[in-house]
């Protein structure tokens, strides 16, 4: 028997929820098959998709990292083989590390009997972040496990609250072809923060939070902004500045830094709002000489989806 996991990408911080918020999108993503194996221990025998740029060393590789925790825990013995198939490219701020973390700790899970509930299983996802980018930080993790918007109220003690998702909140991402690793996208921030812009930050988080319960797309719109980060970060984002103003132009509800970047969302009430919002921000890299693609999608709020084979 194998078991074949797809776990989705994934939008961080969503603005103003740095570290804190994420929502998973339906493509791309990432797809783990694990199998029992007489020769005892986790080896990754397979990966694809990834140009030969990540390690098949168990110890080193993240999904490799997050599947080992797990089994620590619960003592299993046995052999397993793993494949990975990245369907999505790295260090493009749509939580690539995360996909593979997430469908590797939900297939192996899986395959021993499934020992943890869905849920459970974010702390050994979370161990894979730490080893891709040094922080545990659970905000493309969390939404990738369990679908939908997700808040990190708390990470000590770990406290994950699923919050609603309207209807017709659709998703605009743009991948412009750079590249930016999640470490070095976290130390180009500021350590210290002003406490009038820490005011504006949380306001603007509580706005969004009341925003998704009251299905209010305006106070959605108007809370979507990052006056913290977004100004850093999108001086390594080549064509930031005329994506966003593309998006809002067209009428999306908001527009930010998908996670570490490079990637940049917007948010749109409607499908073909968000599908012209895509489009317009591509139009407006392209002029600026840069390929990219996109990817327009509800918010995913299934998740992983697991295939036994
Ligand atoms: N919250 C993380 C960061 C997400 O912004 O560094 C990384 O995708």
């Amino acid at each position: 028997m194998s078991v074949s996991v797809f776990a989705p990408a994934t939008v961080a911080n969503v603005a103003c929820g740095f570290d804190a918020l994420g929502f998973a999108i339906h493509e791309p993503g990432d797809e783990v098959i694990v199998r029992k194996s007489g020769t005892p221990g986790l080896r990754i025998t397979n990966i694809t998709g990834d140009g030969g740029r990540l390690p098949l060393s168990t110890e080193k590789n993240t999904a490799g990292v997050s599947a080992l925790a797990l089994l620590t825990e619960t003592g299993y013995a046995g052999g397993i083989e793993m494949e990975i198939h990245k369907k999505m490219p790295l260090g493009s701020g749509l939580g690539s590390s995360s996909a593979s973390s997430v469908a590797a700790v939900v297939a192996v899970n899986e395959l021993i009997g499934s020992p943890f509930e869905r849920g459970e299983l974010l702390r050994f996802a979370m161990e894979g972040e730490r080893a891709a980018c040094g922080v545990a930080h659970a905000d493309n993790v969390g939404p990738s496990l369990l679908g939908g918007f997700v808040l990190i109220r708390s990470y000590d003690p770990l406290d994950v609250v699923q919050l609603p998702v309207p209807e017709e909140l659709w998703c605009s991402v743009i991948h412009p072809h750079v590249e930016i690793l999640t470490e070095d996208a976290r130390n180009v921030l500021r350590r210290r923060i002003r406490l009038e812009d820490a005011v504006v930050q949380w306001s603007n988080l509580g706005g969004l939070i009341a925003g998704l319960y009251e299905r209010n797309y305006q106070l959605i719109g108007r809370s979507l902004n990052d006056i913290i980060f977004e100004p850093t970060r999108s001086l390594l984002i080549p064509g930031f500045d005329m994506m966003k103003q593309a998006a809002m132009q067209t009428g999306a509800l908001g527009c930010s830094i998908s996670g570490s970047g490079p990637s940049v969302f917007a948010l749109s009430r409607g499908e073909e709002k968000a599908a012209e919002v895509a489009a317009a921000m591509q139009t407006a890299l392209t002029k600026a000489g840069l390929e990219s693609e996109t990817y327009v999608s509800s918010v995913n709020r299934q998740g992983p989806v697991v295939r036994i084979l």
